[in-house]
């Protein structure tokens, strides 16, 4: 069975190798997570330095589903900076390895998630999806609104225009 776990920086950079197979697999299975084909090593490198740079600075969180001691999915939590809006955070890059789709480890992460930000007193979460994929689905029955879509939202991995739609969860309305 797996665990989840955030991970501190260290563990971030420690399981890079790791990272950049899970990111590069999620793209060349189709996956719109931010990347164009084709995913090289300087691309992967480049990204997940980044990500244990945000994870030091306190910008964003990096949960990690671990088997057997290795990553097998991941998610992460990104930070608002301005005093103003540090009541909301926003759920990004969420991907299971294809070869354990279909085992709740997405479910998983995500609740995990949601009790983290809920913890930490975040009131309003926010997640954006490819519109009518398979996370859409997902974040719907964890109660997440949809509050829109847009049009041409990004590109697909093999480059073709796709929509998005844009889900939250507010809990300010419940506390008032
Ligand atoms: C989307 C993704 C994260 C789902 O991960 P997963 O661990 O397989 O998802 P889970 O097993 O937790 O699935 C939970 C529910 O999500 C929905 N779901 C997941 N994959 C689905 C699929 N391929 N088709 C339709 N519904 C799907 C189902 O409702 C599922 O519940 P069920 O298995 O009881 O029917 C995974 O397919 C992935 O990493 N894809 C590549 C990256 C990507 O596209 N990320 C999302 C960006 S918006």
């Amino acid at each position: 069975m797996f665990e989840i776990r955030r991970l501190a920086a260290a563990e971030v950079i420690e399981r890079k190798a790791e990272f950049e197979a899970l990111l590069k697999d999620a793209v060349e299975v189709g996956g719109t997570v931010g990347f164009l084909l084709p995913m090289t090593k300087d691309k992967l490198d480049r990204y997940w330095s980044g990500v244990a740079r945000d994870v030091e600075a306190g910008e964003r969180e990096l949960l990690a589903a671990l088997e057997h001691g290795k990553v097998i999915g991941a998610l992460q939590i990104a930070y608002e900076k301005a005093e103003s809006v540090r009541h909301r955070a926003d759920l990004q890059k969420l991907i299971v390895h294809s070869s354990e789709h279909r085992r709740g480890v997405a479910r998983a992460l995500l609740v995990d998630a949601l009790e983290r930000m809920h913890a930490l007193g975040i009131a309003m979460y926010t997640i954006t999806t490819f519109k009518e994929g398979p996370a859409e689905d997902l974040v719907r029955s964890l109660l997440f609104t949809r509050f829109g879509t847009m049009p041409h939202y990004g590109l697909t991995p093999d480059g073709k225009l796709h929509d998005a739609s844009m889900h939250y969860i507010s809990l300010a309305a419940v506390e008032e």
